[in-house]
């Protein structure tokens, strides 16, 4: 059973040490002890589910039965955390956003190698059950020549969300709508497309009294030469609408949405007994996120391979992001370094 410690107790922690409960049952991870500035979250949340809590971060990295940190801080607070838990030989588990910059991800990626620890980063979605129908689909080659993409982000986030945590919305801590919330469709367009080459975009502020975008309208040319779309905002009436990711090229057409890219809406391709919905979906099993994220992260460690998404994969998606921002600052097309 790999022991894992918590930093950070709020939201997102809740899923790590949900996920890990399910975990402990069979038999694979537990929670170990948990640690928050606010000592009354890590308490709560110490209490809730059966683990211990430390009044600071040098107190749960002395523990030998953490082996894993899981930094679930607000995004722009997690270096100092994953030094101090590299230095004491601890493997990380980052939640996205991985970094705020890429010089930043650089020195995430290059403290964890020089200490000899992973560093694997929280993307559930890379695990969704229909995302690796999709996969399997672009890997068997049954889309033949790829066209275009389209990703689709059409959430509500109340002002409420905004004001509740003043991390959020701010340039240095929350990073924004795309580091924040596309992130998810952005990195699966990159898993399932391949590099981007070049990357337009425009970021608009409409509605929330915020530092970052809430709008945002993106085009990009895939390095073999596909096109791909992005449409996302947290500004939609009056609740979480869909999040959808479409792949068309000359032999197939499938369309994930629902929600969160939990539904195949369509699936078509050519070929004998021509694939349908129906086909797609009969034996979907049940989508784990955070478990299915850290599970990964356990058998990583025990067979002493790379977990699905380390630093270096999740940077990809940090380098897009970076470049659509940068576009929408300068007005034009920016070149992405990795393109192919
Ligand atoms: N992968 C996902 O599906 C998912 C979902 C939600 C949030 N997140 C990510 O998780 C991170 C946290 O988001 P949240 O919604 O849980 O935020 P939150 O505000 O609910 O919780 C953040 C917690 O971090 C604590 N904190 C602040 N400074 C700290 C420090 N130096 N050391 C330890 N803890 C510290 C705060 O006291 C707070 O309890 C963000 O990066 C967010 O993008 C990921």
């Amino acid at each position: 059973m790999i022991g894992f410690g918590l930093a950070g107790c709020g939201h997102a922690a809740r899923k790590h040490a949900e996920a890990l409960r399910v975990l402990q049952a069979a038999g694979v991870a537990r929670l170990v002890s948990a640690y928050d500035p606010d000592q009354r979250r890590s308490e709560e949340l110490a209490r809730e589910f059966g683990a211990e809590h430390d009044p600071n971060l040098s107190d749960l990295l002395e523990r030998d039965a953490v082996q894993v940190l899981a930094i679930c801080t607000p995004s722009g607070l997690r270096l100092p955390l994953v030094e101090a838990a590299a230095q004491a030989g601890k493997h990380l588990l980052v939640e996205k956003p991985m970094a705020l910059s890429l010089s930043e991800a650089d020195t995430l990626i290059d403290t964890c190698r020089s200490a000899g620890v992973i560093l694997g980063v929280v993307h559930p979605h890379r695990f969704q059950p229909a995302v690796g129908r999709l996969r399997g689909a672009l890997e068997a080659g049954a889309f033949g020549k790829l066209t275009h993409a389209s990703a689709l982000l059409r959430w509500h986030r109340p002002q409420s969300y905004y004001d509740a945590s003043p991390w959020r919305g701010t340039t240095s801590m929350d990073g924004g709508l795309l580091f924040n919330q596309a992130i998810h469709c952005l990195d699966l367009l990159l898993w399932t497309m391949g590099p981007v080459e070049s990357a337009s975009a425009y970021l608009t502020t409409r509605l929330r009294r915020i530092e970052t975008e809430d709008t945002a309208a993106g085009i990009m040319r895939f390095g073999g030469g596909a096109l791909g779309v992005l449409e996302a905002s947290i500004t939609v009436y009056p609740e979480n609408l869909e999040e959808s990711l479409a792949v068309f090229g000359e032999n197939g057409t499938a369309v994930l949405g629902g929600a969160s890219l939990k539904e195949i809406v369509t699936w078509r391709f050519a070929g004998p007994g021509e694939g349908r919905v129906a086909d797609a979906l009969p034996d979907l099993p049940t989508w784990r996120g955070h478990a299915a994220v850290i599970a990964d992260l356990c058998a990583s460690l025990l067979d002493r391979r790379r977990p699905l998404v380390d630093g270096e994969e999740a940077r990809k998606v940090l380098e897009l992001i970076v470049a659509l921002q940068e576009s929408a600052r300068k007005g034009s097309p920016v070149t992405l370094a990795g393109g192919g």
